[in-house]
């Protein structure tokens, strides 16, 4: 009691001293609903608010604070401006006392667990000029009142859980240089009104349900130097419009049905430093001015339509150092010299490309499956030869002695499982366009991409020290493999016949621990192809296991007919980009094995070649065909099995 009433004094004391100080004082609104805030959202240990929260030299002042409140005193009385709660996991829902600061001016409250809906009172906050609510768990529909937010130059609202459109009054916005809106939840077309956006720098926009043609007027935003649109369910071409956007740095738009597009709008865009144009119906030849272009480090421009030949030209580029051509109509032989000075991954993978493979630096990773170059730099000639027989015109491959089954522990060293199936060796440290023959022969994997944002970061294998539940066999889920475009395996030599095939899924690079955290609001999403055909679309292993670090086995049903068999883990640019980390994203598979199931005999090798030409052809037909089907279709058949191809969802084995 005697503390108690002592402590009660000094704060006397403290608050006396205040008023006799010159300071000015808070609007005491303001006060009272910044109190109501901090503990609202439980954070008076963080912030230990028990004066005047705009009094000078706060420690909770500066910039780097976080919990951040900032003041503007310029005025007999003071305001509070700034409002930071970054990365705190705070929880619950956003206050109403909040719309009693009504001086803020930059509010950031991303990366948290906030749920229930923006209320429409953020209109009231018209000062607002950075406004972050990325990274929440917020749903409901994104309110038209913040269209009210005129002075806004700053906004975000990815990473969340909201339902609806996008409000056309945020085409009053006129002021916005930012616009970061990715993995937000919205779906339907993108309104007109937003072509208002007049001062836009960047904007982010992949990973959502919009639907429509890509819009002319995002060629107007000349100020654009940042464009993602990855992802949706837009339609192309991608407009001709685009050809003014001189500043664009870094454009990346994927997953496109619709129409074709050339690529004659990239003549003027002479700032281009990431350009990535993935599965998007792209056709023509590749242009001669996109070689030349002084800023270009990665061009990717696989899974379209391209025909021609590969300028040789590219070899002038002192910049370039990702090129990715991968699955196209490409032709003619390789050029012998088009390595430019930069360049570090090169993939061609799945073109119709003849001749020899050029002697290249040392250092180059070169990626030629698919085609049917001579790769005579392979270190394991007869797995080459195998996996020529993925090749388009390969109609008669034979081999000596077939094997009838494989096993990988994929990123892994090898492990025998508790059944007593050996999971070969697959620990190979793979690059930005690598492929890797394992040293049985018996299969082998390619991997192509980079972690754009964060190249120094995430690798190419994903590995946790955390036991894995739902199977006997943890160990052999502690390691997986991850790509950030395609990760293919091959397997080689096989007797023809009917195979199971076994995919091994965990997820271990999300989380979602018990204790919420906006750690936990990641969303891992990518499509399987074997032999050709898709066979899970959208696929979350999370969601499908019932939680991060739990065993899935999918299983699948396929004819090999040629040897080979192709089994593609592919990203459709959907999930989200950046939780835990910059760059978490695309397929992940732990183990597979595969193994026959029956023999047949193959009727005629009319039927071999048809089957083949599937393998390297209908990857982009397929999906980019599927983007066109209206959304009902498209719910229609996630649910339903594809009639071609039995599909068992077989539960985990329990420890
Ligand atoms: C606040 O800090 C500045 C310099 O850091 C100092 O000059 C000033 O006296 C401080 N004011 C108070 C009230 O402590
Ligand atoms: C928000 O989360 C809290 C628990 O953190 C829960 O009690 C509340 O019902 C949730 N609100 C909504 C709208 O989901
Ligand atoms: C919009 O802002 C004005 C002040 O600029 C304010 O008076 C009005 O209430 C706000 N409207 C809404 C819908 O919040
Ligand atoms: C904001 O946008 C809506 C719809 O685009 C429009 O009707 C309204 O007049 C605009 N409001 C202001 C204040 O400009
Ligand atoms: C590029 O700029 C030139 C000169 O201004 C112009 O003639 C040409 O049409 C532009 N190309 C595109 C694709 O916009
Ligand atoms: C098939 O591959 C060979 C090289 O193995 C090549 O010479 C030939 O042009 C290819 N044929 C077709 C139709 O692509
Ligand atoms: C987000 O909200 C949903 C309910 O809308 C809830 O099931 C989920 O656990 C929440 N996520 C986190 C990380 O709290
Ligand atoms: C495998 O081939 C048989 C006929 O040989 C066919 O009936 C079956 O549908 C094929 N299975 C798959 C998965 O393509």
């Amino acid at each position: 009691m005697g503390f108690l009433s002592f402590a009660l004094f000094m704060l006397l004391l403290l608050c006396v001293l205040e008023f006799v100080s010159a300071q000015p004082k808070t609007e005491p609104l303001e006060v009272d609903a910044m109190n109501k805030i901090i503990d609202h959202w439980n954070l008076r240990r963080k912030v230990n608010l028990n004066i005047d929260p705009c009094i000078q030299n706060a420690s909770w002042a500066p910039e780097t604070a976080n919990p951040r409140i900032a003041c503007d005193c310029s005025a007999t009385v003071c305001h509070i401006t700034h409002l930071k709660i970054y990365a705190l996991d705070i929880y619950g829902e956003i206050p109403q006392e909040l719309f009693l600061l009504t001086e803020l001016m930059d509010l950031n409250l991303d990366q948290n667990v906030l749920n229930g809906s923006i209320p429409p009172a953020i209109g009231q906050l018209s000062k607002m000029q950075y406004l972050g609510l990325g990274i929440n768990n917020l749903t409901g529909p994104v309110p038209a009142e913040l269209g009210n937010l005129t002075k806004m130059i700053s906004l975000s609202f990815s990473s969340n859980n909201f339902k609806g459109t996008l409000p056309p009054e945020l085409g009053n916005l006129t002021s916005l240089q930012q616009l970061y809106i990715d993995s937000s939840g919205l779906t339907g077309p993108i309104p007109q009104e937003l072509s208002n956006l007049k001062s836009l720098q960047t904007l982010w926009a992949s990973d959502n349900g919009f639907t429509g043609k890509i819009p002319d007027f995002l060629g107007t935003f000349t100020q654009l130097k940042v464009l993602r649109l990855e992802g949706t369910n837009l339609e192309g071409p991608i407009p001709s419009s685009f050809g003014s956007l001189t500043k664009l740095e870094d454009l990346r738009i994927g997953d496109v049905g619709g129409s074709d597009t050339s690529l004659d709008f990239l003549e003027n865009l002479t700032s281009l430093s990431i350009l990535s144009l993935r599965n998007c119906r792209i056709s023509g030849q590749i242009p001669e001015h996109l070689t030349t272009l002084p800023n270009l480090k990665i061009l990717d421009l696989s899974f379209n339509k391209l025909t021609g030949p590969i300028p040789a030209s590219f070899r002038n580029s002192a910049s370039l150092q990702y090129l990715y051509l991968g699955s196209n109509n490409l032709n003619g032989d390789l050029p012998t010299d088009i390595i430019g000075s930069a360049l570090i991954a090169l993939d061609v993978s799945f073109n119709p490309l003849t001749g020899n493979i050029p002697t290249y630096r040392k250092d180059i990773s070169v990626n030629v499956v698919g085609t049917s170059i001579n790769d005579v730099n392979l270190d394991n000639e007869k797995a080459s030869q195998m996996l020529h027989c993925l090749q388009g015109n390969n109609t008669n491959c034979r081999t000596k002695n077939p094997s009838t089954s494989f096993s990988v522990n994929c990123g892994g060293v090898e492990k025998v499982s508790a059944d007593g199936i050996k999971y070969d060796d697959d620990s190979e440290m793979m690059g930005a366009a690598s492929l890797y023959t394992s040293t049985n022969n018996q299969w082998a994997v390619s991997s192509y991409g980079i972690f754009i944002s964060n190249p120094s970061g995430p690798r190419y294998i994903a590995q946790t020290d955390s036991q894995i539940t739902n199977t006997l066999d943890s160990e052999l889920y502690k390691t997986a493999r991850v790509s950030p475009n395609s990760l293919r395996y091959y397997g080689l030599g096989l007797e023809n016949g009917v195979y199971r095939i076994e995919l091994h899924f965990a997820e271990i690079q999300m989380d979602d621990d018990s204790t919420p955290s906006w750690k936990g609001l990641a969303r891992r999403l990518f499509d399987v192809y074997i032999q050709g055909e898709r066979v899970i679309e959208d696929f979350n292993i999370l969601n499908e296991a019932g939680g991060s670090k739990k065993a899935l086995i999918k299983t699948f049903e396929a004819n090999v007919t040629n040897t080979v068999i192709d089994i593609h883990l592919f990203w459709a640019g959907k999930g989200t980009c950046c939780i835990p980390l910059q760059s978490t994203y695309g397929p992940l598979v732990s183990a597979i094995h595969v193994s026959q199931v029956s023999e047949f005999k193959v009727s005629s090798s009319e039927s071999d070649r048809k089957r083949v030409g599937r393998i390297a052809g209908i990857v982009i037909g397929c999906v980019a065909v599927f983007v066109v089907i209206g959304s009902v279709v498209y719910l229609w058949r996630a649910k339903k099995e594809p009639a071609h191809m039995r599909v068992h969802n077989e539960s985990p084995r329990k420890d």
